[in-house]
């Protein structure tokens, strides 16, 4: 039973996913965290791999990059292989300055202007949140892991920020909201959640910031995405 994008059958395709935006991330995941991982997906080389976490079955499924691309994996993961959960785990930039490189952001809904919502659905729809039952379990989890997770809003935007001439214009587009962070796929994941009847939810590490102008090391940003999935993981199995 293949559908446009994902080569596998249903029985393939764990309920709760794990979704980064790079493929060879959903690999590394697949490779350094999950037990028995078994590739499912190899079209367009969106890898996808099941295996089991602490014994309980898990999809690492990439998203490939902007709403487009995250709408249509998440769209068929759960149509039609019948997923309940997806978390994106990316990375994101941000303009806040309480924010900083390598804080750890729980996406409590998106914002948007893509004209996505419109196209599939005739609706309008600016802001949608995360669902909470998978927040509530990704809160409790960094409480007990001791993570200094920042929860707030998010802007979901169709072009990559840092290449607008004007990063000052580009911020003027967006209603004074307190946003943490700047991506391009949460609204696109909550939307086909909110629509589907499932649960979504979005972790990023900050790697890109106005404020904050360090220079990161690989050793240092792989430390924080590694604490990163290792939250998600810990949480989505719960
Ligand atoms: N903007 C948008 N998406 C991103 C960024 C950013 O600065 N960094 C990583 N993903």
């Amino acid at each position: 039973m293949a559908t446009p994008h994902i080569g596998c059958e249903k029985k393939d395709i764990a309920p709760i996913v794990l979704m980064p935006g790079d493929p060879l991330r959903a690999k590394y995941i697949a490779e350094n965290f999950l037990e028995n991982p078994k590739l499912v997906n190899e079209v367009r080389n969106m890898f996808g791999y099941t295996g089991t976490y602490k014994g309980k079955r898990v999809t690492v499924f990439a998203s490939g990059m902007g709403i487009p691309s995250i709408g249509i994996y998440a769209y068929e993961l759960y149509k039609y292989y019948d997923v309940e959960t997806i978390v994106r785990i990316g990375t994101c930039g941000s303009f806040n300055k309480d924010i900083k490189l390598l804080d750890v952001i729980l996406s409590s809904g998106a914002y948007c202007k893509s004209y996505f919502d419109e196209l599939l659905d005739g609706v309008d729809i600016d802001f949608i949140q995360s669902s909470d039952t998978i927040n509530r379990k990704i809160m409790n989890h960094a409480k007990l892991k001791n993570v200094d997770l920042k929860y707030g809003k998010t802007i979901t935007s169709d072009v990559f920020d840092l290449y607008c001439d004007d990063e000052q214009k580009f911020r003027g587009n967006f209603p004074d909201m307190n946003f943490l962070s700047v991506e391009m796929e949460a609204f696109g994941l909550f939307y086909i959640a909110k629509k589907l009847g499932r649960e979504a939810g979005c972790l990023m590490t900050v790697v890109d910031s106005l404020f904050d102008k360090r220079s990161l090391t690989a050793e240092q940003r792989q430390n924080s995405l590694n604490e990163m999935i290792e939250l998600a993981l810990e949480s989505i199995i719960e």
